[in-house]
C-alpha cells in the first residue's frame, strides 16, 4: 500500500496511543516536558509545531500569555480544537500550517517546540524573538534498531546521516547559539504482543519512512514469522522489550 506523510497523519487523527499498554524506563535524564515547563512563564508566547491533535500541548504546557499549536493535517487540527474545548483552557489556539511554509509573524514567539515532526530551523529562527528558545525532540536512526535489523527495513534505516545530526547542523547553520544535542535512551516494555503490534501498525517504525524522503513510501504488511521471532527473543517478566533512541535539541536565537 502506497502512502505519503500527509495522508498517513490524516488517517491517524482520531486515534490515541493511550490504547497501547506499555511501561517505559528512561535511561537518560533529559526530559522534553520538563524543558518546556522550565522555559515558560506567564508572559511567554509559544508555538508548538506538528502538534497533531494537541494532546501533548494541552498536557505539557503550563498556562501562559499565548500558545499556538499548528499542524499541516486539517483533521488533526479539527480534533485539536475539540480537545481544546473539552480542556476548558484559555490563551490557546490551533491552526493548519505546514512547518516548511510557516506563516507566523517574525520576531514574535519566545518559545518554539517541535516533538517528533519535521522542522525548518531557518523559518523557526525568523519567528522567534531575540533570545527566544527552541526545544526539539526527535526519533533517531537507531530507534528500535534490533527490530529494524531483523526486518531489514524501517524509519530512517537507510539514512546516510541520522536525522538528529541533520537537525543539529541545520539549527547551528540557521544562526542559533548555545545549541545542544542530547541523545535519549528509553526502554519500553509492551504488555502483550497485541500491544506491540498495534504500535507497529500505527507508527512508521517499520516503514521506509524518512524525513528526507517524505513524499511517497510503501507500507508493507508486518511479516508474522519475523514479528513472532522478535517477540520470543525479547520477552521478559516486564513485557516485550523495545529499545527507543530519541534525541533532544535546545537552542537560543
Ligand atoms: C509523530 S506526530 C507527533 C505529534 C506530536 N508533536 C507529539 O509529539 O505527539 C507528527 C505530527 O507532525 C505533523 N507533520 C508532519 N509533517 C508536517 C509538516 N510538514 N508540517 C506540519 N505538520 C507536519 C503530522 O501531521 C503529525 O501530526
Amino acid at each position: 500500500m502506497k502512502t505519503n506523510g500527509y495522508d498517513y497523519y490524516n488517517d491517524l487523527a482520531n486515534w490515541s496511543f493511550d490504547d497501547i499498554n506499555y511501561t517505559e524506563e528512561e535511561k537518560t535524564n533529559w526530559n522534553y516536558e520538563d524543558e518546556i515547563k522550565k522555559s515558560v512563564n506567564e508572559n511567554t508566547r509559544a508555538l508548538d509545531l506538528g502538534t497533531a491533535a494537541g494532546e501533548k500541548l494541552l498536557k505539557n504546557y503550563p498556562d501562559c500569555a499565548e500558545i499556538l499549536g499548528t499542524d499541516f493535517s486539517e483533521q488533526m487540527i479539527e480534533t485539536a480544537k475539540k480537545n481544546l474545548l473539552i480542556s476548558g483552557r484559555n490563551n490557546i489556539s490551533f491552526k493548519v500550517m505546514n512547518n516548511l511554509k510557516m506563516d507566523t509573524q517574525d520576531n514574535y514567539f519566545d518559545l518554539v517546540t517541535a516533538r517528533h515532526t519535521i522542522i525548518d530551523p531557518v523559518q523557526i529562527y525568523k519567528t522567534l524573538k531575540e533570545d527566544g528558545k527552541l526545544i526539539v525532540r526527535g526519533v533517531d536512526k537507531l530507534d528500535c534498531w534490533s527490530l529494524k535489523r531483523l526486518f531489514n527495513r524501517g524509519q530512517g534505516y537507510h539514512d546516510v546521516k541520522p536525522i538528529s545530526l541533520i537537525d543539529y547542523e541545520n539549527i547551528i547553520d540557521a544562526g542559533f547559539k548555545e545549541v545542544e544535542l542530547i541523545p535519549l535512551h528509553t526502554i519500553e516494555y509492551y504488555k502483550t504482543k497485541e500491544d506491540l503490534y498495534a504500535l507497529l501498525i500505527k507508527t512508521p517504525i517499520l516503514d521506509e519512512f524518512s524525513e528526507e524522503a517524505f513524499e511517497e513510501y510503501e507500507r508493507k504488511p508486518i511479516e508474522n514469522d519475523l514479528f513472532e521471532k522478535y517477540v520470543s527473543e525479547n520477552t521478559s517478566e516486564k513485557g516485550i522489550k523495545l529499545i527507543r533512541r530519541y534525541y533532544g535539541i535546545t537552542a537560543k536565537k
